[in-house]
């Protein structure tokens, strides 16, 4: 930290009551489009995240994996639903292992954001007004998402699915008058509480000075979603981490899990162009910035590893 002190943030942690983290820091899930092996990681992604784990990073997430490529107009995005593909990624997680670093998978489908040409798909859902055990209540409208942390849970057991859920967005379409979102998000959080699982990742997209909402949908002002949903999330007897994202620098980061309102921070571009992020944070240097513009995230690129692998750490620079 600035004062020399060590860092909040480097303290470990525990998901569940299984799976140790060496730290409170994530790498946020990122698509980054570099899949060119017919839509399976590459050598360059295995590179690109065992350097992260290397770094030190406490979780890292997988890019958005699809677990079908139905309708997606996104260039060299990762799936996963046949053996190969398992094992390709099986590559990277072995990578990372062997750096010491621990990996979810982000696991996406696109829904009602898919290709754009399907917009019949899209304005059909788009106003929510469907009557059947999917729609209208909110207990019917968290149908879907519950059933599904259910099954994954199942499997894995509870410690090892995180769920990132987004209030206050508006992307794709999403923002809701506030009274909705309350509810909604009131009544969610208990059930995944109540599930026990690994973690939440709170983002605050959506919120903030310079945002303009939809007409309607405003939030209250100065609104938050941590200062209404954190204590939720970290009530007493709930062994679900809370993790927050969007925007947060290190030092607003380190404040929050000083006084145990936060469990861990998730960083989302920071990591795309500093492969060394809790080095970082460890000596007190700060991030380095991109300097080379907004291609970097998704392409174009000439070989997967440009922009992508070629970011020095601080030792480098
Ligand atoms: C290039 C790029 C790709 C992203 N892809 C995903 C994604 O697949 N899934 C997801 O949940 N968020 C995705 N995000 C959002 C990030 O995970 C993160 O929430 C966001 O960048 C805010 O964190 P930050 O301010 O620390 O960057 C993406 C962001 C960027 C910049």
């Amino acid at each position: 930290m600035a004062d020399g002190t060590k860092s909040p943030l480097l303290q470990p942690d525990t998901l569940g009551d299984s799976l140790p983290l060496r730290n409170r820091i994530c790498m946020s899930a990122m698509t980054r489009n570099r899949c060119i092996d017919a839509n399976k990681p590459t050598p360059a992604s295995a590179k690109h995240y065992a350097e992260r784990a290397r770094g030190g990073t406490g979780l890292i997430v997988s890019d958005g994996v699809c677990v079908f490529l139905h309708g997606l107009n996104w260039p060299h995005i990762p799936v996963l639903y046949k053996m190969e593909h398992a094992d390709a990624w099986k590559r990277v997680t072995d990578a990372v292992h062997e750096a010491g670093g621990t990996m979810f998978m982000q696991v996406w489908h696109a829904g009602r954001a898919q290709n754009e040409e399907m917009s019949m798909l899209k304005s059909a859902s788009r106003s929510n007004e469907r009557t059947d055990k999917h729609g209208s209540s909110v207990l019917n409208r968290c149908r879907f998402l519950l059933s599904v942390v259910d099954d994954i849970v199942a499997i894995w057991g509870a410690a090892a699915v995180g769920i990132k859920i987004c209030p206050t967005d508006t992307l794709n379409d999403t923002a809701s008058p506030y009274s909705e979102i309350s509810e909604t998000y009131t009544f969610l959080i208990a059930e995944l509480v109540k599930r026990g699982v690994g973690y939440m990742n709170l983002s605050r997209r959506g919120c903030g000075e310079g945002v303009t909402r939809p007409a309607g949908t405003e939030l209250p002002v100065g609104y938050e979603p941590l200062q209404e949903f954190g204590p939720m999330i970290k009530c007493t007897g709930s062994t679900t981490k809370l993790m927050v994202n969007e925007g947060y620098t290190v030092a607003e980061a380190e404040e929050l899990v000083k006084h145990g309102r936060i469990d861990m921070v998730c960083f989302g571009r920071p990591f795309m162009w500093n492969p060394d992020v809790v080095y970082r944070i460890e000596t007190g240097v700060s991030f380095a910035e991109n300097d080379r513009g907004d291609h970097v995230m998704y392409g174009p690129y000439r070989e997967p590893g440009e922009n992508y692998n070629d970011w020095p750490s601080a030792l480098e620079a």
